[in-house]
């Protein structure tokens, strides 16, 4: 490359980070020569702290293990003192001074609790998830913490398992666009910069396919579904230069995830080329044993770090087990030597030789402005508006603040900081939150509203918790807000659910409130989709928040009164009954389709010889990528510059499609739109799906404004794994729109020729 093209600047850091490079190599060789087979083994082990699994080589303490040189890496430790303890123990007490790389769960925030991950994907909005991230960079970093096990890429199409919250949906392109965005936060553009942190992508690979949304279970997915749907992510979050991988916990196809060589060492490490390293999830390489493909820990030791991971987390397994298994060569000494430069170089990059302390945190702790301007926004822009139905001329949303205005605040979720949270609240501190009743409080007090609260059922239990009171304030008031869902608790990991129902004795409270006849308001907080047909046919309004975090309350309630309209849309599909699950938008079309999807000329079926269920739709209640606003948006036909295009052509890199539609802010007021573009293929040598995102834009329109939005799509959207399973472009018809959701629109038709 020349210098001109590049740049002066680029060139000058493409210089320095190459010296830097050079440097820590030499650094990482000269250790290299100088550590003892245990003291490599060390640099692969990782515990945590305070947590250790009981005796690995004796009754020693993890104190004096990390004294001794043999620990890599401490997980989740709980205070910043505690990280500066431990460092003084590596880099003043043992031999080689190798400082310790401190990891922590990191999820959404570490003090200022952002939105969960999956309501933050559903504001389509790349930067600020990076900003968030950043942000969770920041504050973990004044503690010593150098890594964060997030993001969490894996593709969830069922909402049953639990951590199914912690992801960005059920889309791969999305997802990727996503997972690029958490490591630019996390990593910034330098990792030495001391606020930066290492990224992990996780969990390596398929878990979020666990058979009946049933935590830690089993998957059966497809090479091609594998290469197709699940790794898009962790490839772009490995591209986007994220330098750590966590295995999972799963098994596919039959062989733990944690030991799958096929995965790991063929295709994270083999053909993605992958240069960071890879740790297990928790106790991962000891359950090997639990799934049967080991009789003891050695075995365990072996097909694990033989398959690719290097780091073990808090098994407590290739400390003891690993030096014997190079002796007796069975683990070949260059295999370690080669995972133990892969996490020398990570801590080289974050430049912990040089500054292995972190300095003392100067200010008062908690929350900033700063900070918590950023959780109002992430939240706001999480919000997902999914009804919003007219009461007398005007739609009940957004309400007007009127002095004298009765509103009843009811439900469970309206005032409990905690569950706002959501699961992996870190350092978050409930006392931080503001809650929805918090929030109305203060916007009652302003505008003279008069605000009655009534829990009127507890989340989860049957309690009653004053069902009377609520009704009574329903009956009271001009309009009902209606706060209900789950508990952050019954989300997360271990928290996988068989039924999407509301749980306890809310769906009798809001059957009970909208009997009264009041205007209702629902307010959703849950960390995934609900089945909530009857509330979504019977309620004025139905706004979705998620746990939105520090800022739920002061959030929800500016999407409520029109501060901000909302504009999320759902990154998964919304059911109308657990029996649908899993359901996802792309999907495959079978060969007797209830209707046919593009008219296409299939010939109707006999009624009743069609896909799907007897006693449901076979649409999801809500499709992926849907949700309202304040004002409406319309779109103008799709246009593409080239009626056709060669499949080589666009295989070599040397063609593409230009297609662009132009979008209307038709209603009042300013509003925000995720324009989604979407493709189908026919005509190829496998099945495509009915739809498959391939581009969107955010993008803010003022009223009677007209925005032309350009997309293009060459190699890199429409390759798909073929008969062969090669990645390429293929011959056939090629379906595009350009729209609101995946469920709407009309395509354009083009050709791909040979
Ligand atoms: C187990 C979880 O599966 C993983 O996501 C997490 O990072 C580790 N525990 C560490 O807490």
């Amino acid at each position: 490359m020349r210098l001109s093209r590049i740049g002066f600047a680029a060139a000058l850091t493409i210089l320095t980070v190459g010296r830097a490079r050079a440097a820590d190599d030499a650094r990482i060789d000269s250790l290299m020569a100088q550590m003892t087979l245990e003291e490599k083994v060390g640099q692969l082990n990782q515990l945590a702290a305070g947590f250790l699994p009981g005796p690995i080589l004796g009754n020693e303490t993890g104190e004096a293990l990390v004294k001794q040189g043999l620990v890599g890496s401490v997980l989740s430790p709980e205070s910043y003192y505690q990280t500066q303890l431990y460092q003084k123990e590596a880099v003043e007490d043992s031999r080689l001074h190798i400082p310790l790389l401190f990891g922590l769960d990191v999820i959404h925030g570490y003090r200022t609790i952002f939105p969960i991950p999956l309501g933050l994907s559903c504001s389509w909005d790349m930067d600020v998830i990076e900003q968030t991230a950043r942000f969770a960079a920041r504050e973990a970093s004044a503690q010593g913490v150098r890594w964060t096990f997030s993001p969490m890429v894996d593709i969830a199409r069922d909402p049953r398992w639990g951590r199914i919250t912690e992801g960005a949906g059920e889309d791969p392109y999305l997802g990727s666009a996503i997972a690029r965005a958490y490591v630019r936060g996390y990593q910034g553009s330098r990792l030495d910069d001391p606020t930066s942190i290492l990224a992990c992508a996780k969990h390596f690979v398929g878990y979020g396919a666990v058979e009946g949304g049933r935590e830690y279970n089993t998957t059966e997915i497809s090479e091609r579904t594998l290469r197709g749907i699940y790794l898009p992510p962790f490839k772009a979050a490995v591209d986007q230069g994220c330098a750590t991988v966590m295995s999972a916990f799963n098994l596919l196809d039959e062989v733990p995830a944690s030991a799958n060589p096929f995965t790991l060492d063929g295709i994270l490490k083999g053909e993605w080329r992958f240069p960071g390293f890879v740790v297990s999830d928790w106790t991962a390489v000891r359950e090997l044993e639990q799934h049967g493909i080991a009789d003891d820990d050695a075995t365990a030791a072996r097909k694990s770090f033989l398959a690719g991971v290097d780091m073990d987390m808090e098994s407590a397994i290739f400390l003891p087990q690993l030096p014997a298994l190079v002796r007796s060569g069975a683990v070949p000494q260059a295999r370690v030597d080669e995972a133990v430069r892969r996490i020398l170089r990570a801590k080289a990059a974050l430049g912990l030789f040089d500054h292995p302390y972190t300095a003392e945190p100067s200010g008062p702790a908690g929350l900033t402005p700063e900070g918590r301007a950023l959780a109002r926004r992430a939240a706001a822009e999480s919000l997902v508006l999914l009804e919003n139905r007219p009461v007398g001329t005007d739609t009940l949303l957004p309400l007007a603040a009127a002095a004298g205005k009765k509103i009843a605040l009811i439900g469970p979720l309206a005032d409990s900081p905690r569950d706002m949270l959501g699961s992996w609240p870190c350092a978050g501190d409930p006392h931080d939150v503001v809650t929805l009743r918090q929030a109305l409080t203060e916007r009652a007090q302003a505008a003279g509203m008069r605000l009655t609260y009534a829990p009127g059922s507890g989340v989860g239990s049957a309690a009653d918790n004053g069902y009377g009171e609520a009704i009574d304030a329903a009956e009271n008031a001009d309009v009902a807000i209606v706060a209900l869902g789950e508990a952050s608790s019954a989300t997360g990991e271990a928290s996988s659910r068989s039924t999407l129902d509301l749980p306890g004795s809310q769906q009798a409270l809001l059957q009970g409130v909208v009997n009264t006849g009041v205007p209702v308001v629902l307010v959703i907080f849950s960390g995934r989709p609900l089945a909530l047909p009857w509330a979504a046919e019977n309620v004025n309004a139905m706004l979705w928040a998620w746990f939105p975090g520090v800022e739920a309350g002061h959030a929800v309630a500016d999407a409520l009164f029109g501060d901000v309209n909302p504009a999320g849309r759902l990154t998964v599909s919304v059911p109308r009954s657990v029996g649908q699950v899993p359901i996802y938008y792309d999907a495959f079309n079978t060969g007797r389709p209830r209707s046919d999807v593009l008219s296409m000329g299939t010939r109707t079926q006999d009624a009743h010889y069609v896909t799907g269920y007897i006693d449901l739709p076979d649409t999801p209640l809500y499709p992926f990528g849907y949700g309202l606003g304040y004002t409406r948006f319309g779109y103008s036909a799709v246009s593409v510059d080239a009626a056709a295009l060669s499949a080589r052509a666009l295989n070599d890199g040397s063609a593409r499609f230009h297609v662009a539609a132009d979008v209307t802010n038709q209603g009042s007021r300013e509003g925000t739109e995720i324009v989604q573009l979407y493709i189908r293929q026919r005509g190829t040598s496998v099945a495509r799906p009915d739809r498959e995102l391939k581009g969107f834009r955010r993008i803010t329109l003022r009223p009677g404004e007209t925005r032309r939005v350009d997309f293009t799509l060459g190699r890199d959207e429409l390759a798909f794994w073929n008969i062969d399973m090669k990645d390429v472009v293929e011959p056939g018809q090629l379906f595009i729109w350009v729209t609101a959701n995946s469920a709407v629109g009309v395509p354009a038709r083009v050709a791909i020729t040979p």
